[in-house]
Formats: C-alpha cells, sequence, structure tokens
C-alpha cells in the first residue's frame, strides 16, 4: 500500500502544509466564507479567497477562521476546509494510500482539545495522526539541536498565540501559552485608529499597517495612507497611520509576551538558566518579523534575543525536517 505522509500547522493565521519528499506545498490564510441563503448557511470559499471577501460583502456573507488562539472552535467548518486543500493537492485518501498527518499543535491544548485536531485529521482520511507541541517544530526548524543537553528558550510569537518554552534533551522541561497573537492585534489597531481619527478601517488594512510600517523604534517617522470611513459623515476619506500609532495601539500586547518569558524564566534552576543565559532567547513566528523587536526585547529582558531570516517560517520548517527524518520523529515522540 502506498503511504501519504504530511505535516500540518492548522494556525491561527495560516494552513501550512509540508509533504515528506516536497517540502511546503501548501500556505494558504486559515479562513472560511459561509453564505447564507433561504435561511441556510453553506460553505462558499476558503484560504485566500475568503480572505479577499473580508469587508467586501453583505451581511449574508460571514468569514471567519475556525481556529481561535490555537483551538478549533468549528469543527465542521474546519474539515471542510482542510478537505478543500486536500482535493486542491490531490492527495489521495483511500483503500489504497494511507495518509499520514503529523500536526503542530499549542501546548497548552485540554485532552478535548487535541481530541477535536485528531478528528479533524480523521474525518480528511487520515489513517494515523501523531500530534507534536508547535514549539518543538518551531526549535527545530530555528536548526537548534533539541537533543542536547543544553537548555534553549524558545518563543514562538504566531498569529493567535505565543508560545514559550524551555527544550532539553528533546522534551519541553518549563512553557507557557498565552491565547494571543498578531491576529488580536489587528483589531486593537482598528480600535485604535477609530478613536483617534473618528475613521474606520478594515481589518486587513489594520493587518498591512502592522506589517508595513508597525515599528518598535521610537523614533520610527514611517507612515502609511488608507481608506477609512469618515465615522460622522459616513463618507469615504484617506487617513495617514504613522508608525507610533501601531506602537500606541499594540505595545500592551509585548509587555504580556515580556510577562510569560520572564515567569518562564524565573521556574528554572540555576543550571538550566545559565544555559537559558548564555544562549540567548530564540523569537520566531510571524510575529518575530516586527520592526525593531530584538532590540527592544534584549533591552526589556536583558538577554541576547536571536531571530532569523526565515523565523516566520520556524514550525513548517521544523515540520519538513520532522516528516523527512524518521528518526528525529521517534526521538521527539519517545519524549512527549
Ligand atoms: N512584519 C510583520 N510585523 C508584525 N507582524 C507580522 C509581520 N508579518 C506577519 N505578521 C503577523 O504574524 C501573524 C501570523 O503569524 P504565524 O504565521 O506565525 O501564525 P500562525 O502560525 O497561523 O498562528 P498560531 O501559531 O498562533 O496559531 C499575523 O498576525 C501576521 O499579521
Ligand atoms: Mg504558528
Amino acid at each position: 500500500m502506498a503511504q501519504t505522509n504530511l505535516g500540518m500547522e492548522f494556525g491561527s493565521s495560516y494552513v501550512s502544509i509540508v509533504k515528506q519528499g516536497e517540502g511546503l506545498v501548501l500556505k494558504q490564510s486559515n479562513l472560511i466564507a459561509v453564505k447564507k441563503e433561504n435561511n441556510n448557511y453553506y460553505n462558499y470559499c476558503v484560504g485566500e479567497k475568503a480572505k479577499n471577501l473580508l469587508g467586501k460583502t453583505d451581511d449574508r456573507i460571514v468569514v471567519f477562521s475556525p481556529v481561535n488562539g490555537g483551538e478549533i472552535i468549528s469543527l465542521p467548518h474546519a474539515v471542510y476546509e482542510l478537505k478543500e486543500y486536500l482535493n486542491q493537492l490531490h492527495i489521495k485518501r483511500n483503500l489504497f494510500n494511507k495518509l499520514k498527518i503529523i500536526l503542530a499543535v499549542s501546548t497548552a491544548l485540554s485532552k478535548d482539545e487535541k481530541q477535536k485536531y485528531i478528528e479533524l485529521c480523521e474525518s480528511v482520511g487520515a489513517k494515523e495522526v501523531i500530534l507534536i507541541p508547535k514549539i518543538i517544530c518551531s526549535a527545530v526548524g530555528e536548526n537548534i539541536n533539541i537533543g542536547a543537553n543544553n537548555a534553549r528558550l524558545v518563543v514562538d510569537i504566531g498569529g493567535g498565540t505565543v508560545e514559550c518554552a524551555v527544550i532539553n534533551l528533546n522534551t519541553i522541561i518549563q512553557g507557557s501559552t498565552l491565547a494571543l497573537g498578531g491576529r488580536n492585534l489587528d483589531t486593537t489597531i482598528v480600535d485604535y485608529v477609530k478613536q483617534k481619527y473618528n475613521a474606520v478601517i478594515g481589518i486587513k488594512s489594520a493587518q498591512l499597517l502592522k506589517e508595513q510600517i508597525g515599528s518598535l523604534y521610537p523614533n520610527d517617522s514611517a507612515e502609511m495612507e488608507v481608506n477609512a470611513v469618515d465615522v460622522s459623515t459616513n463618507t469615504p476619506l484617506f487617513i495617514k497611520v504613522t508608525a507610533k500609532d501601531i506602537f500606541e495601539a499594540t505595545y500592551l500586547f509585548l509587555d504580556e509576551v515580556i510577562k510569560i518569558i520572564k515567569t518562564t524564566i524565573n521556574t528554572l534552576s540555576p543550571e538550566i538558566s545559565s544555559d537559558v543565559v548564555r544562549n540567548g532567547i530564540t523569537i520566531c513566528g510571524g510575529y518575530s518579523k516586527m520592526v525593531g523587536l530584538e532590540k527592544y526585547l534584549r533591552q526589556k529582558l536583558g538577554l541576547n534575543v536571536l531571530i532569523s531570516d526565515n523565523s516566520e517560517s520556524a514550525t513548517v520548517n521544523g515540520l519538513s525536517k520532522i516528516v523527512n527524518q524518521h528518526e528525529l520523529l521517534e526521538k521527539i515522540l519517545l519524549n512527549l
């Protein structure tokens, strides 16, 4: 019997799929658009197509993510979306081809929440499902030798979660998770702009502003013009948003991130602590691309901060290695 081995992150912002022997084969926004017709809802489209509908339809179409804060909030929609992607990839799931999925998930999931991810994979035809903490995948993706007796602190700041963990000898020895991420900042930016400029911007514009001009350098003078609607007159207008605005709207999130890093560090034994101090902290996940993050965290934590060029793809790069290296997978599973 043939076998297809996939690695997947069904993340709060993106669904990423890697295939054994091929690497990354799909990355789509984790969104689904649902349409109401004659009092019935039916699934309309998924991924980037759904994202393109954000803010552009009447209220008969609702666009949302079936994952929030690292948890599946609507299993039927998640199943529909994943089936669409597997069909797009022409991945066979039948008697003649066994599908195995290695899934990167949040460490904070309860037994029931983990079960939902297993059900998701089984519902799309997987015959074997393996869950691995995504922070372990991210560490592997950052080329950290997770099997060494040399503790490493890794922080993955994603779309809906912040995962912070100390990894030594193939296992997590200390960790904490925050059910917040870059997606929450988009909403915060919409609210901030509304209050300051008396104008409403779309959630996609907020994300773009954060990614294009967001900066943690206090003197950054970047600015960007976006479409908005005046709250008082309901008329369209352009507004100029500054890097300072984005900082003001979002810095409280960083306080939370710093808090969980400090809490994690403060529970370590002197031996592990000295490894962490010597090695510095590795930051990855989409938000690791925020301008000035390395310096900001270094100053607030007093520790060396490492952010690699591909830090936003750490989990998926790690999954790719794990799917292709059976021995590595075995070592991780042995220590879960
Ligand atoms: N340059 C940037 N500056 C700030 N944020 C960014 C930048 N680039 C991407 N992001 C944000 O990173 C987030 C996506 O991160 P990531 O791809 O790690 O999410 P995910 O893996 O789907 O989520 P999670 O792991 O939390 O479930 C989005 O909110 C995105 O806007
Ligand atoms: Mg992620």
